[in-house]
């Protein structure tokens, strides 16, 4: 007999379409040691709790030897864990509790960039150009008489200059699209891609199930012109983003050449039975997606369609329409989140005034401007953060596809978004003139209980991010024995999904209530309505299995969901 968790049944090569899948960031889960870093232990030991919760996979952001200058997207070792996080030892034991939970892993492979403290760069920056060394990064020489001006005037993604000078009076520069303790691989080079292969079957021979892919559209790179100008390249890059633009040509995202490269992983993944899965994070169009996301290359694609939606019904069915097509065309499955390491927390983005979603920095900058307080509490309006949270999670996860959830929005964990300047960790916050504060509000770590030292998360030092003084009533320990708790609502959505998510259709319902209102239907008689206005409509007729706040009587309740079942 094969082992089953519901719908999911161990060996299915299909297991990911339809899975939920939790983000563990692993520094700031669970500490066991007491040095305040959450680790691979720590994980381990909260297995019962996320089999509980009900998750089909774990997908841990990485876990590698690192210098920390972007959050562990810097690696120096992609074979090996941070001894900060725990040893290789301790991931087999991690991957094998989870295997006897029926918990799949998924890792996190930063394939764009390494650390600048990896052997290969350091290598590179201690040989000459022109080296065989410093052919595995992107060195030119710069401009100017005496070589010290950049290649190219193009930013980096954090702020400040692309290309960094070597600091070795060779006039030579290097490419960094993030941070310039990143440096970018050349993947036109076969050493990098042949090393990247190894790197899978590490992984992949230790038990993991599948990859999240970093920037996945970013690896391939022509840089044969470094005279187009920055300003066109970011026009270029926001027009080949738009339907129909798709043959728009730039040096850095989105090129053709990756979806060869991604064929050549794919072979490596179906030696494995079932064979690894991938998703890959790609802003592109929906054109450009399918070539990510076919069997051929990654499988899937991360949509940020629907996180990139202020509440509201309307845009949520325009997304959920445009979302499931997507999917059924490029013989993937859909990717439902709300929330990420690199995202405002949903259940704060909620409470705060609606943001022009049109682009993803734009739309995190908003609404940190609003959290932005001098040390002042922000003006969020956290009940109906919360209740708009709930009513928006309860619809994505009756949705057909996978659903990834991040680490603390079961508990409805608020963004921490007070945490003192000194504190911060994010490069983002440092390259842009500390005017961002940056990703940690959403990485504080996990409250696990009510009081005491650093809420339970570890027993010793100082949580390496403070974590909120109210941060105990969201603890796991708090919201247990509460049912009507987001964890239970939360626990009891991912083990009624299990029995109801048997089929890939859906179809929409027609309540006639306006357009306040937005229901569908699914296999089994199940029905998902979400009240998006502020005052009740009547309930369908039928068994309300869950709702993500108190019923009245009959009636639906303004910025609520509920599920029903039907027959
Ligand atoms: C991705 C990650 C983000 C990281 C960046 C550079 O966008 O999600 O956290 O900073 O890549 O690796
Ligand atoms: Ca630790």
């Amino acid at each position: 007999m094969p082992l089953s968790n519901g719908h999911i049944v161990a060996g299915d090569p299909n297991w990911w379409k339809q899975a939920v899948v939790y983000q563990i960031y692993p520094r700031s889960f669970a500490d066991a040691n007491g040095d305040g870093i959450g680790d691979l232990k720590g994980i381990t030991s909260r297995i019962p709790y996320l089999k509980d919760l009900g998750v089909d996979a774990i997908w841990l952001s990485p876990f590698y030897p690192s210098p920390l200058k972007d959050g562990g997207y810097d690696v120096s070792d992609y074979r090996d864990v941070d001894p900060r996080i725990g040893t290789l030892e301790d991931f087999e034991e991690m991957t094998s509790a989870c295997k006897d939970a029926n918990i799949k892993v998924i890792i996190d492979i930063v394939p764009n960039h390494c650390s600048d403290e990896h052997p290969w760069f350091q290598d590179a920056l201690n040989s000459l150009p022109g080296s065989k060394e410093r052919g595995r990064f992107h060195f030119r020489d710069g401009l100017g008489p005496d070589k010290s001006q950049p290649p190219a005037d193009w930013m980096a993604t954090f702020g400040g200059p692309m290309w960094t000078p070597t600091g070795k009076n060779d006039g030579q520069f290097y490419l960094h699209m993030y941070d310039a303790a990143q440096p970018d691989l050349n993947w036109s080079n076969p050493e990098v891609r042949e090393d990247f292969l190894k790197t899978f079957r590490f992984w992949g021979d230790r038990g993991v199930s599948g990859f999240r892919i970093d920037v996945a559209t970013g690896n391939m790179k022509d840089l044969s012109d470094l005279t187009i100008p920055w300003d066109e390249l970011k026009q270029r890059r926001a027009n080949k983003s738009k339907p129909g633009n798709e043959h728009i040509d730039h040096p850095l995202f989105d090129r053709d050449e990756n979806f060869e490269l991604y064929r050549t992983w794919r072979q490596v993944f179906n030696e494995y039975d079932p064979p690894l899965t991938a998703v890959a994070e790609a802003f592109v169009s929906p054109s450009r997606k399918r070539h990510y996301a076919s069997p051929e290359g990654l499988g899937q694609v991360f949509s940020f369609d629907i996180l990139l939606s202020n509440f509201d019904i309307k845009n949520y069915q325009q997304s959920i329409e445009r979302q499931i097509k997507e999917a059924k065309e490029d013989k993937s499955s859909t990717t439902w989140v709300f929330s990420n390491h690199d995202m405002i927390r949903h259940h704060t983005r909620y409470g705060l005034p609606d943001i022009d979603p049109s682009n993803l920095f734009t739309f995190r900058k908003g609404f940190l401007k609003f959290l932005e307080t001098d040390g002042k509490e922000p003006a969020v309006d956290w009940p109906t953060g919360l209740r708009r949270g709930r009513a928006a999670t309860l619809m994505i996860l009756a949705l057909p596809g996978s659903t990834y959830i991040y680490q603390g929005e079961e508990l409805g964990l608020p963004e921490a978004a007070a945490i003192p300047e000194d504190q911060l960790q994010d490069p983002y916050f440092f390259r842009h003139g500390r005017s961002d504060k940056g990703r940690d509000g959403c990485r504080v770590p996990i409250p696990w209980t009510k009081t005491g030292v650093n809420f339970g998360f570890g027993s010793g030092k100082p949580a390496h991010l403070p974590q909120p003084q109210d941060f105990g009533e969201f603890s796991v320990e708090a919201e247990l024995p509460d049912p009507s708790s987001t964890l239970n609502m939360y626990r009891k959505a991912l083990s009624l999904r299990r029995d109801l998510q048997t089929k890939e259709e859906m179809s929409w319902f027609d309540h006639g209530l306006g357009n306040q209102v937005l229901a569908f239907e699914r296999p089994n008689g199940w029905l998902t309505m979400i009240n998006g206005g502020k005052t009740c409509v009547p309930l369908p007729k039928g068994e309300v299995l869950l709702s993500s706040a108190d019923l009245d009587d009959e009636d639906l309740p303004g910025e609520t969901t509920v599920w029903i079942k039907r027959s």
